[in-house]
């Protein structure tokens, strides 16, 4: 029987109930504490959830100190995920924390550093990995069957109109969304990004204060080019949240649209202005463990706690997807191509 894992949450926002959904399932995960800068957010938590005995308080350091956990789950906005991250570290315990990583590259760097010196794990959730469909789609891209992958392209169209503190928020579609569709690209291409031409803009009509729309090309190793086109202040026609992808090989192209539909054809003709193609079937792939959004990471981070493996979203790999965040930001606003270094 594996060990027990001690965990406390910090930040018991909207996100915090499909993380405690998640833990309940998983054996021998504990919740001991739950902290929230308002207090009667966390008592909340505590109530829905049957958590009677966890403490319940708003200072994290008082509840590292007297929970003595395992584990701190980091469900706190952007800008608190460093201090958090860094406090959890310092007191022994792994973390696992929200996207996005941090709210810039040198707290990111830090937070990597502090996990190493550690020698704890300090893993992100990229909740949209963990999804059968993307994965089959890699399954696929890695078989060969379309060749060399030179191209990859998606597209994020999504009116949203959320009201809270997104209406207000700067870069909102670049660092809030585009950090799990640049995560996805990394995922399909198995490249790192290397440089990066980016254009934001808040298109007239929008709800937001702040620039919801961006276009981006990636330069990636390997000499793939990835080209992004994203805007959520946009009506009609919606794509899904995983994007609209296509695909580029050597020997033919492939399209997924984030949910059930796949299609690919291959080029079997040899002479002709258009050469002759053919469908290809995509097959079934089983993902394993890695599937259920949160719930398949927090499973994959228990058991790495446990066993001492690193999981796939682990920080030192997570802060390439961070970086094409703001190597784009940077080039919107510089208006030129930025390098992009990690
Ligand atoms: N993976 C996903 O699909 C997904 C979806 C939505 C949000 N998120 C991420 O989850 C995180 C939380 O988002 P949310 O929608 O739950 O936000 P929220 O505003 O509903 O909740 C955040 C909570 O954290 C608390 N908090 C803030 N700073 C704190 C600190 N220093 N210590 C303790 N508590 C603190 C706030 O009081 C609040 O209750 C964000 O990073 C967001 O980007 C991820």
């Amino acid at each position: 029987m594996e060990q027990e894992v001690r965990a406390i949450l910090v930040g018991c926002g909207g996100m915090s109930h499909a993380w405690l959904s998640a833990a309940r399932e998983i054996p021998n995960l504990r919740i001991v504490g739950l902290v929230d800068l308002k207090e009667e957010a966390a008592q909340r938590r505590a109530a829905e959830f049957g958590l009677a005995d966890a403490l319940i308080d708003t200072d994290l350091e008082a509840v590292l100190r007297r929970a003595t956990p395992d584990v701190v789950f980091d469900c706190t906005v952007p800008e608190a995920h460093a201090p958090v991250t860094l406090q959890a570290l310092a007191h022994g315990c792994h973390v696992l924390g929200e996207k996005p990583m941090a709210d810039s590259l040198e707290n990111a760097r830090a937070m990597v550093a502090a996990a190493e010196a550690a020698g704890r794990i300090y893993a992100v959730i990229q909740n949209r990995r963990y999804d059968a469909r993307i994965r089959r789609l890699r399954h696929f891209l890695q078989s060969g069957r379309l060749g060399q992958l030179t191209t990859f392209t998606s597209d994020f169209f999504i009116g949203a109109h959320f009201g809270g503190f997104r209406d207000r928020m700067e870069h909102v579609l670049l660092l809030d969304m585009a950090i799990h569709t640049f995560d996805a690209a990394r995922f399909l291409t198995g490249a790192d990004p290397v440089a990066v031409t980016c254009v934001e803009w808040n298109p007239p009509g929008s709800w937001y204060d702040h620039d919801a729309a961006a276009v981006a090309t990636f330069e990636m190793t390997g000499g793939i080019v990835y080209s992004y086109r994203g805007s959520w202040c946009a009506e009609g026609l919606n794509t899904s949240w995983e994007s609209d992808w296509r695909v580029i090989g050597t020997r033919g192209s492939v399209r997924w649209d984030g949910q059930e539909l796949f299609q690919a054809e291959e080029v079997i003709g040899q002479e002709g202005f258009l050469r002759e193609r053919r469908a290809v079937e995509i097959p079934e792939h089983d993902p394993g463990e890695k599937v259920g959004g949160h719930a398949g990471l927090l499973r994959e981070f228990i058991r790495c706690v446990q066993s001492g493996e690193t999981p796939e979203t682990n920080c030192t790999d997570n802060i390439k997807s961070l970086a094409m965040v703001f190597g784009a930001i940077e080039s919107a606003r510089q208006g030129r191509r930025v390098v992009i270094e990690v």
